[in-house]
């Protein structure tokens, strides 16, 4: 296990605690997301009770496979806590997040919680958003248009590829990855690009964070908004 990974284990692990009885949860998606699902199997079947709403088919499958109970927004409208990891953190806590193409179910899943907490390495704190491509998820049909109009903020945005093909989201989209460089404004900008035709949300999660948890060597640092 390299270091970073130790660390990412470190932090997702810890922030297991803050999870009490009878909470409805949402589980993240990414790499730190999944020892923190893995330590939350482990507390549920030394008998806590909490269900989970997942933001990816992978978190979904980790779930399952560690026993975590599941729900969905069919049965629970608002959940008490929202954890996730996060691709860049500023020092206002806003946010780059989707590099793993989960960020709508996962901006959806923060927004409907009482608490959003984000865990990450100390690789993720920057100074400005924006060396990280900023993704952002447009509707398939008149991507090209869409990316053009992307264009104009300052970016080359360039489509997320898998294995030489688009790479579709969990809803069925596409991910344009641009190249911002550095994002003094992210609140404006994740506005201008929202209003765009076809962008249906952007990787910028903008006044969301409560508490962001970070791993660092043995210890975790803890940032309160
Ligand atoms: C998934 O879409 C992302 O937002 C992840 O939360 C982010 O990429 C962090 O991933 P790691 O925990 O794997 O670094």
């Amino acid at each position: 296990m390299t270091k970073t990974d130790k660390t990412k284990q470190l932090v997702g692990e810890e922030v297991v605690d803050y999870i009490k009885d009878g909470m409805k949860v949402g589980l993240g998606s990414g790499s730190t997301m999944y020892y923190m699902i893995k330590k939350l199997g482990d507390r549920v079947k030394e008998g806590l009770d909490i269900e989970g709403v997942p933001t990816s088919n992978t978190t979904a499958e980790w779930a399952k496979e560690f026993g975590v109970p599941l729900t969905d927004f069919s049965k629970v409208q608002e959940l008490d806590l929202a954890i996730d990891g996060a691709d860049e953190v500023d020092p206002n806590l806003q946010l780059i997040k989707g590099g793993g193409g989960a960020l709508v179910r996962e901006k959806i899943v923060a927004a409907s919680a009482k608490s959003f907490y984000v865990i990450v390495d100390e690789s993720k704190m920057v100074t400005y958003l924006g060396n990280f491509l900023l993704p952002i998820e447009v509707l398939p049909f008149g991507w090209e248009v869409t990316a053009n109009k992307i264009s104009d903020f300052g970016c080359e945005p360039k489509i997320r590829k898998s294995k030489g093909e688009p790479f579709i989201t969990d809803n069925g989209n596409y991910i344009l990855d641009c190249n911002f460089e550095k994002i003094a404004e992210p609140k404006k900008l994740h506005e201008e690009l929202k209003s765009l035709v076809g962008v249906v949300e952007t990787g910028l999660f903008i006044n969301m964070a409560r508490k962001v948890m970070v791993g660092k060597d043995e210890k975790v640092d803890v940032i309160d908004q």
